[in-house]
């Protein structure tokens, strides 16, 4: 296999208009990023994603439209990166039900999104999945599609994702395993502790949730209103300010060169005024946004040239890389065409069974003894602990023998009222005997 450019993907979720906090902190870095070269870049509107929150089809639209004119306006260039909708691809949904049909329930029981709505329901003494959808349970598989479908190496996200990356891996090793073949790469998150977060105008976190946002293509009059109504402290003019903690200076830095920043600093030391250091801040973000809002304007103003964009981005894709991996997948799991014969198992064509589990025996820390059961890289079962590696090796052969019932209780697996460990997360009794029953036939 030849070595192919690292692929980095990057999904951008259309709800909401952006601010100047999504710009300091996921545009404008990305945008560089895409400059980068060697890399192969993919950014794409998660708008199939935007459908589990927003159910307003006007603002979806609308929203779609604005967040593809500032990607665009921002420096992406079509042309240099793959840049499209989700919904332009139809088989990332196709993907997502195969994934789907991999994917452990109780790993997605375990998605941060959806606990915290069944810790707030439990709270509340409300039902655990009142109010909760099946898109928002189904969203990291969904998420995970986007990113197995294009292969991606590298996915840069907010820490707030890493744990939706580790399920896209997790899915895509389980279809791996599953059909016999690394149809997928599994993806990395990538996670940039350097970007700054810009603080809004209350002084906490820039976020829509907090109503302190300053609109990143607010028009020149609005901008200058809301940087003057940034809070500052009761300091006159003339008086030193502190530039630690002043929501000003952290804005003013995230626009500004060094030299820049330095010079705003020692305007604060002499004590410049509040009016004064709000207009210099004004006139900094105006200069930087003032050319891109101008893009922007025009890009909005011609929404059919964006749709061309898009749907040109999705087509190129599609038949690049989508159309002929679907078709793949689809042998693999065998929606085959009826008129060509089962063959003979052809490793190639992923009909190999795959290898069988393995037990694998080791000493704890604390001096005993323990074993697992491994499928692949997946862990399936945990086994308990005991005092001699004999009483190890004789739990193997019973399980291998499958001479007598597994109970599970509570998560807790017992052959015949003795103790044999802990199913994996995600994994359930009838998943741990169908690999014993593999492990059986491959002896
Ligand atoms: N969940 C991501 C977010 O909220 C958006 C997203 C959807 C995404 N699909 C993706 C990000 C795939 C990276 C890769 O920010």
């Amino acid at each position: 296999m030849s070595p192919r450019p690292t692929r980095v993907l990057t999904g951008i979720t259309t709800s909401g208009t952006p601010h100047l906090g999504n710009y300091v902190g996921a545009v404008r870095p990305a945008i560089a990023a895409s400059r980068a070269p060697g890399a192969e870049s993919f950014y794409f509107l998660a708008d199939l994603h935007s459908l589990i929150k927003a159910q307003d089809p006007a603002r979806t639209q609308r929203s779609t439209l604005e967040i593809a004119a500032t990607w665009l306006a921002a420096g992406l260039d079509p042309a240099k990166v793959w840049f499209y909708r989700q919904s332009d691809i139809p088989e990332i949904p196709e993907l997502t039900w195969f994934l789907t049909c991999v994917a452990g329930k109780g790993i997605l029981n375990r998605a941060h999104a959806y606990k915290a709505a069944v810790d707030r329901n439990r709270a509340e003494g409300e039902d655990d999945d009142a109010g909760v959808t099946a898109g928002l349970f189904m969203y990291p598989v969904l998420m995970a599609a986007d990113i197995l479908i294009f292969n991606a190496d590298k996915v840069p996200v907010g820490r707030d994702q890493i744990q939706h990356i580790e399920m896209a891996r997790d899915f895509g090793q389980r279809f791996n395993h599953v059909y016999g073949r690394e149809y997928f790469a599994l993806p990395e998150a990538v996670v940039d502790e350097q970007v700054a977060t810009l603080p809004g105008l209350d002084g906490r976190k820039m976020s829509k949730s907090y109503g302190n946002t300053i609109p990143l293509f607010a028009r020149t009059g609005e901008l200058k209103k809301l940087i003057f109504s940034i809070v500052t402290d009761s300091r006159a003019p003339g008086e030193p300010k502190d530039t630690a903690g002043s929501p000003l200076f952290q804005i003013y830095q995230a626009f500004a060169d060094p030299g820049e920043t330095a010079e705003f600093a020692r305007a604060f030391a002499e004590g410049i005024g509040w009016g004064d250091a709000k207009q210099r801040l004004f006139e900094r973000v105006e200069a930087e946004i003032a050319p891109m809002r101008e893009r922007y304007d025009a890009l909005v103003a011609r929404p059919g040239d964006i749709e061309d964009i898009l749907r040109d981005g999705a087509r190129r894709l599609r038949e690049r890389y989508a159309t002929p991996l679907l078709a793949e997948l689809r042998h693999a799991v065998g929606l085959r065409d009826l008129a060509a014969q089962a063959a003979a198992p052809d490793p190639e064509a992923g009909d190999a069974p795959a290898a069988p589990p393995t037990f694998k025996q080791y000493r704890e820390a604390d001096g005993r003894f323990s074993f697992k059961l491994v499928d692949g890289d997946a862990l399936l079962l945990q086994g308990a602990a005991f005092e001699a590696p004999r009483e190890v090796g004789l739990l193997i052969a019973r399980l291998k023998r499958g001479d007598a019932p597994l109970a599970e209780e509570g998560g807790a697996l017992r052959l015949e009222g003795a103790a044999v460990g802990a199913l994996a997360p995600g994994v359930g009794l009838d998943t741990l005997r169908a690999a014993l029953a593999r492990l059986a036939e491959a002896a």
